[in-house]
């Protein structure tokens, strides 16, 4: 989709017209500049159909007269009382209003929701949400169909009163870029694991890289290299699989200097989580194609920052690893040594994701990092205390768990914070023949014990760790797993308030 800045006084033409009205006739300032050009037929219309503005109820008028102006259509949304507006709703009434004008034939549309007043809220992220919400409502699975679906809508004009306004200039600039990453992330992440192996994931790095050649560069870690690097816990998790585990460092540096100490990103890259010998219940068992959810979104936000050039120095990791039951996979039982020298008792082969994660995050630190983020599909317990809206938060820093917070209330893309501090959850991965075991002793709480597990191995920086298990993909209408792109909006935000 286009979305540009338009104004009434300099368009003539205009295909259709979206027009919010709120309870009892009121119409927002924006709207009664249309009203006034037509001669208050619009308003007179509504009237005269008891049109009453309730919260979502459309209608179309069509082949409208108006003195001045082309318009063939124009659609009146109810917004229902004025002051119950707030931003929850309006994400509402656009989600809405996309699901509407998709199935018409509209090429295109002027937008007048942008002025609609929303206490604490402004036009930057009116733009920046209403973006969101189409971009994300207009996404279709199309790649393995014969029938695709399609729809006409290719552009909006956000009817503003300066169309040389910097803020809303910069808040389409930043949503087209968000959402751009946005969709690689759900590309990537809806692929079947049959296509979408570790070896797939680094061919979409060296894309990267080539499309990004002045600031993006890349390192791949094989599994020899891995042997070299002692790299004991993530060689281990790919044991069973026929595809050979790949991490992938996506290099991203636009600030002058190339000692400004990095930010990292670490995204869980399992392709495939079958659970390996403690094989998971078949049951929904092809969602774990989504275990690489994390690494998908490490994909999406360096594309982000580096088409909108950020002067950051980021680095991406994504774990490409394939968890499989095999004569040669590892046991409940058996206990590795991990990178960092601390020894695993693995009791429960399903419980990869931590083992992954932890060499990369000794693996990280010879980049002396500003902070470190990880992102995973690390534990079922998180969606069971959490749901399907919000993330698991868990963080040994108050300042970063604080920034990732600000970033979570502004892009709307949730985040709820869960403690780790607290010995009990530490003692419950005791082992009494390694130093610590993969799994706690009991399931409950297990999103923090798994955290604490990470903690361990993340000791010497700044890290927090996003447990995006309910989050990284959602259910569409017929009921069925569609990845979601979170939490790249979430991290774009946290960096561009970096650089601020
Ligand atoms: N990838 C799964 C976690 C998961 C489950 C994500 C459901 C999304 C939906 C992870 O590798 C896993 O299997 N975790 C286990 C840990 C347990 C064995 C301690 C879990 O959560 O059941
Ligand atoms: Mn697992
Ligand atoms: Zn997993």
């Amino acid at each position: 989709m286009k979305y540009l800045l338009e104004n009434i006084t300099c368009k003539k033409k205009i295909d259709c017209i979206i027009m919010p009205i709120f309870k009892n006739y009121i119409i927002p300032e924006d709207t009664q500049i249309i009203n006034n050009l037509t001669n208050n037929y619009i308003i007179n219309f509504i009237k005269k159909n008891h049109f009453q503005g309730k919260l979502n109820n459309l209608i179309t008028l069509y082949n409208i007269n108006v003195p001045n102006l082309i318009i063939n259509k124009i659609i009146i949304v109810g917004c229902g009382t004025q002051e119950k507006i707030n931003r929850m709703r309006f994400h509402n009434i656009i989600n809405n209003i996309i699901i509407y004008i998709k199935k018409l034939y509209i090429k295109e549309c002027m937008w007048l929701l942008v002025n609609l007043k929303i206490p604490k809220y402004n036009i930057y992220w009116n733009i920046r949400d209403t973006i969101n919400i189409i971009e994300n409502n207009l996404y279709c699975l199309n790649t393995f169909k014969k029938n695709k679906n399609s729809y006409n809508i290719q552009k909006l004009l956000f009817h503003v009163n300066d169309i040389y306004d910097n803020n809303c200039i910069i808040a389409i600039k930043h949503a087209m870029a968000i959402n751009q990453g946005i969709l690689k992330a759900k590309n990537l992440a809806n692929l079947p694991p049959n296509i979408c192996n570790p070896q797939y994931l680094v061919k979409q790095v060296y894309k990267l890289s080539e499309e990004f050649p002045e600031s993006i560069t890349i390192d791949i870690i094989d599994e020899k290299s891995m042997n070299i690097l002692n790299m004991n816990a993530y060689l281990a998790v790919s044991k069973g699989s026929k595809n050979q585990a790949l991490m992938s460092i996506i290099h991203y540096n636009n600030t002058n200097c190339n000692t400004t100490p990095p930010i990292v990103l670490i995204g869980k890259g399992l392709t495939f989580d079958s659970g390996g010998l403690s094989l998971k219940p078949s049951h929904n068992m092809h969602e774990m194609k989504y275990d690489m959810c994390g690494a998908a979104s490490i994909y999406g936000i360096m594309y982000t920052i580096a088409k909108l050039k950020l002067p950051l120095h980021v680095i991406g990791l994504m774990l490409g690893c394939e968890n499989m039951p095999d004569g040669d996979a590892i046991r409940p039982g058996d206990i590795i040594k991990t990178m960092s020298g601390i020894t695993v008792e693995i009791k429960n082969t399903d419980a990869e994701g931590r083992l992954v994660l932890c060499d990369a995050l000794t693996y990280v630190n010879r980049f002396n990092p500003k902070y470190v983020i990880d992102i995973a599909t690390l534990t079922g317990a998180c969606v069971i205390a959490l749901g399907h809206n919000i993330s698991g938060l868990m963080s040994n820093s108050h300042t970063l768990s604080k920034q990732i917070q600000q970033a979570s209330s502004e892009t709307n893309d949730r985040v709820w914070k869960l403690p780790i501090n607290d010995i009990n959850y530490f003692n419950q991965l005791y082992s009494n023949i390694a130093d610590i075991s993969n799994i706690g002793n009991n399931n409950a709480g297990s999103a923090i014990t798994a955290a604490c597990f990470l903690a361990k191995f993340a000791k010497p920086y700044k890290w927090a760790h996003i447990d995006i298990a309910g989050t990284a993909w959602t259910y569409d209408e017929h009921n069925q797993a569609i990845a979601s792109g979170r939490p790249v909006n979430l991290i774009c935000q946290l960096l561009l308030n970096n650089i601020s």
